[in-house]
């Protein structure tokens, strides 16, 4: 492993003004997106959108790296040329998503695990040779009214994201380390701060035990928010606060990068809210976006599966992309939405 190597890509990826495109939808996944603007999910339509998504005008401005999905990583442009070639040729870095999702925690109703350590070495390293530079890994942790996440759950979650972290770093890949506590539910935003400090404390426990080195990672959490069922909402500058107390209590000041997910908020929600925390200081840590649904949403609703609209789709990448480049200095505002 080398540090200084792990250390400059994962600087790269958020360097000024800019973060990462999630574009790793599993096949599922993104047949759930291309049902909802009536398209249909066939390996062509999937590598006609990513390369729509890829070739998009100036979004490597504001897109340092972008995660791909196995089969993704595996395609190429119209010319035959691989994905992740033209991706690095744009000064963007292309990284993969290696874990199998998650499955229910044995004797743990409510609780999920994420599979995949099982022949992840061999994997990592078929990855690297096809261009990949980094790597992600997402756990999933629910919250109920009272029992759920248990202790144990999240120690599970934890422990596979430090062996594939480690597994990571072995091979020379940036793990970008993703504990995702969902917006499910009709929780409080203290209940998210208490389960998400939890989960932080547990993971960066877990890390350091496993040796893996925090300079060469990037942590794609969750913001702290409430669940989308609870009846008090909250303002950008109170996500901005609590997200803030959550992560300087328990996230090393050596890590790069905090690139945090989207998890179901709207758009303009999700780059006023990284506006935000940038604009109330400076941290130890850059503080940058990894959005795939806030950031591909206005893409799909202007693409529709119409090559009349690749234009419109593409712009409305850039402009995603800007917004939150934006963000990325606290000089976002709601009225540059129109
Ligand atoms: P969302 O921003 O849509 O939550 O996706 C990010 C991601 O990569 C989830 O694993």
């Amino acid at each position: 492993m080398n540090i200084d190597e792990l250390n400059a890509v994962a600087r790269a990826i958020v360097a000024p003004q800019k973060g990462v495109l999630a574009a790793d939808e599993s096949s599922p996944t993104i047949k759930k997106r291309f049902d909802s603007i009536k398209v249909e999910s066939t390996e062509e339509s999937r590598r006609r959108y990513r390369e729509i998504l890829f070739t998009s005008e100036g979004i490597e401005r504001y897109i340092g790296g972008v995660i791909l999905f196995d089969e993704t990583l595996r395609q190429t442009t119209r010319d035959g040329k691989p994905l992740a070639q033209l991706l690095s040729d744009r000064g963007i870095t292309p990284g993969i998503k290696v874990d199998k999702g998650a499955t229910p925690l044995a004797l743990f109703p409510g609780d999920k695990v994420t599979e995949g350590l099982d022949g992840l070495r061999e994997r990592l390293a078929e990855y690297k040779q096809l261009g990949a530079k980094f790597a992600k890994w997402r756990a999933v942790i629910n919250i109920d009214e009272r029992t759920v996440p248990s202790p144990f759950g999240i120690r599970a979650n934890a422990h596979a994201l430090a062996r594939y972290a480690a597994l990571c770093q072995e091979v020379g890949l940036v793990p970008i380390v993703e504990p995702e506590v969902l917006m499910d539910g009709a929780h409080d935003i203290d209940r998210c701060e208490a389960v998400t400090s939890q989960l932080l404390g547990a993971v960066f426990n877990e890390l350091d035990a496993h040796r893996v080195v925090f300079d060469g990672m990037l942590l794609k959490p969750n913001m702290v928010i409430p669940g989308l069922k609870c009846p008090e909402q909250a303002s950008a500058p109170e996500v901005a606060q609590a997200t803030l107390r959550c992560l300087l209590r328990y996230v090393p000041a050596a890590v790069p990068g905090i690139v945090f997910l989207s998890g179901g908020q709207s758009p303009a929600d999700a780059t006023d809210n990284l506006n935000a925390m940038n604009a109330m200081g400076r941290w130890p840590w850059q503080l940058s976006f990894s959005y795939g649904r806030a950031l591909q949403a206005p893409v799909l609703a202007a693409w529709q599966g119409k090559e009349a609209n690749v234009h419109a789709a593409q712009q409305a990448l850039r402009r995603r992309s800007e917004l939150n480049g934006l963000a990325r200095d606290g000089k976002y505002n709601r009225s540059m939405e129109t």
